[in-house]
């Protein structure tokens, strides 16, 4: 069986790693990244051209695309391949508006008593100015659509949210994303990803895991795509995971069905766990970013099969077996990012920092030049360890992350702390 893969981030090459171990055909991955180039073909297409994907897939003898990201699952490109008679793992158009569209998950979750901060949604700038102006708590302020993990604003102060909601609507610095405004109350608490394999009707909760969205050591400044993660996330219990089920996920899974969007694919629950209890802060309909490199290291089971479960409604009948040693994942950035950064940079060590035994580095922004491995996107590589326990994995990844180099690399250097703690 040939699968076709869409992407080119850290996530990808994680996948790409897995599917790979449990492949007896053809892997080709759209356009993939150096990393992924170890694991099968990278095929030169951008995941936005879903035609050209299609008709790759067509050609090729492809019987499972896989879409990694976000966009082209947005853009329909689910919709696109089962026209086709191409299975494909990854929710339809109107399902992917879970997450390109705040306000309608914000909908999906009132009409469903799903537990999540209270919200307001606007389409005028000066409406929302006049609703923020009006609170003297800190607001969270959100663009609506898709803006890589970077449109969420937490401001403490209500001038700060008008400010953001400026940039967002008026300024418009993630273009169409900022039609729409979210603005809601910010919550307190720690963090988790909560990934569940979804066939439309069953579910299956994979391992949790917490990523680190804050640029800076100890949560500060700007949030990114992600800059590390761990798994699992000792702060998620089994109680609570069961709580988490039963108050969003099975809503989610039946108020999806309701609204006649059924979901498949991947759900991931961006969790907030407050004193309260859990709080939705957003869903992703498809693997996280850098938070399926740790996750899949510890899935010892076929990915394979269980995607295919997924597309063929047979979830119930799958069962996944998992490392019980924990993962951490530390990624390397551009000097800059998530602001503006340099390109092209040579990185060094790869392989010395491979040889580690239970470490893979996993390709996110790289490039092939002239025979060496390049720098060409923010966030860089994730560099991945297994360890007996957390700190151990943590000291194997920076162990790891400490022997490759470029020019301008950047890492935080408390991944994995709070669950040391
Ligand atoms: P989102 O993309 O909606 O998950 O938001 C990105 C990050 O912003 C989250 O991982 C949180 O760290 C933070 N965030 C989002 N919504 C809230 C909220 N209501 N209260 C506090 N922090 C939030
Ligand atoms: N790690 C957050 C995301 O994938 O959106």
């Amino acid at each position: 069986m040939n699968v076709l893969l869409v992407g080119s981030g850290g996530r990808e090459h994680a996948i790409a790693w897995k599917l790979a171990q449990s492949m007896s055909n053809k892997l080709y991955i759209a356009p993939g990244n150096p990393g992924t180039a170890m694991c099968g073909t990278n095929v030169d297409i951008v995941p936005s051209d879903i035609a050209a994907l299609v008709s790759f897939a067509k050609t090729e003898d492809i019987a499972l695309a896989v879409i990694g990201p976000e966009d082209p699952l947005a853009a329909g490109a689910v919709d696109a391949f089962n026209a086709a008679g191409i299975k494909a793992f990854g929710p339809e158009k109107g399902a992917a508006r879970l997450e390109a569209d705040k306000a309608f998950a914000k909908q999906i979750m009132r009409a469903n008593a799903i537990p999540t901060a209270e919200s307001r949604t606007f389409d005028k700038f000066e409406d929302a100015k006049a609703y923020i102006a009006s609170r003297d708590e800190a607001v969270v302020v959100k663009a609506a659509g898709l803006a890589k993990g970077k449109g969420v604003f937490v401001c403490d102060e209500p001038s700060d949210g008008i400010l953001a909601a400026e940039k967002i609507m008026c300024d418009r610095i993630f273009g169409q994303a900022g039609e729409k405004l979210i603005v809601e109350d910010k919550l307190l608490g720690q963090e988790a990803s909560i990934l569940a394999f979804v066939d439309g009707r069953s579910i299956y909760v994979m391992e949790s895991s917490q990523d680190h969205k804050p640029i800076g050591d100890g949560d500060t400044g700007p949030n990114t795509g992600g800059m590390g993660a761990y798994s699992p996330a000792p702060i998620v219990t089994e109680p609570l995971i069961n709580q988490i089920v039963k108050e969003v996920l099975v809503p989610t899974v039946d108020g999806m069905n309701r609204n006649g969007t059924p979901y498949k694919g991947v759900l991931y629950a961006g969790i907030m766990l407050t004193q309260g209890g859990p709080r939705v802060l957003e869903f992703n309909v498809r693997f996280g970013d850098p938070e399926t490199q740790p996750i899949l290291m510890r899935l010892k089971s076929n990915l394979l099969e269980v995607m295919l479960a997924v597309c063929d409604g047979r979830l119930d009948r799958v069962s996944l077996e998992w490392e019980p040693k924990p993962a951490v994942c530390v990624v390397m950035a551009s000097g800059g990012y998530p602001g503006d950064y340099e390109k092209g940079k040579k990185i060094s060590g790869l392989e010395k920092a491979a040889q580690i035994e239970d470490v893979v580095v996993f390709h996110a922004g790289t490039a092939e030049k002239d025979g060496n491995i390049v720098t060409a996107g923010g966030r860089v590589l994730g560099v991945t360890a297994l360890g007996d326990n957390i700190a151990g994995a943590k000291e194997k990844a920076y162990k790891a992350a400490g022997e490759i180099d470029f020019d301008g690399a950047y890492y935080r250097r408390d991944i994995a702390d709070k669950a040391i703690s």
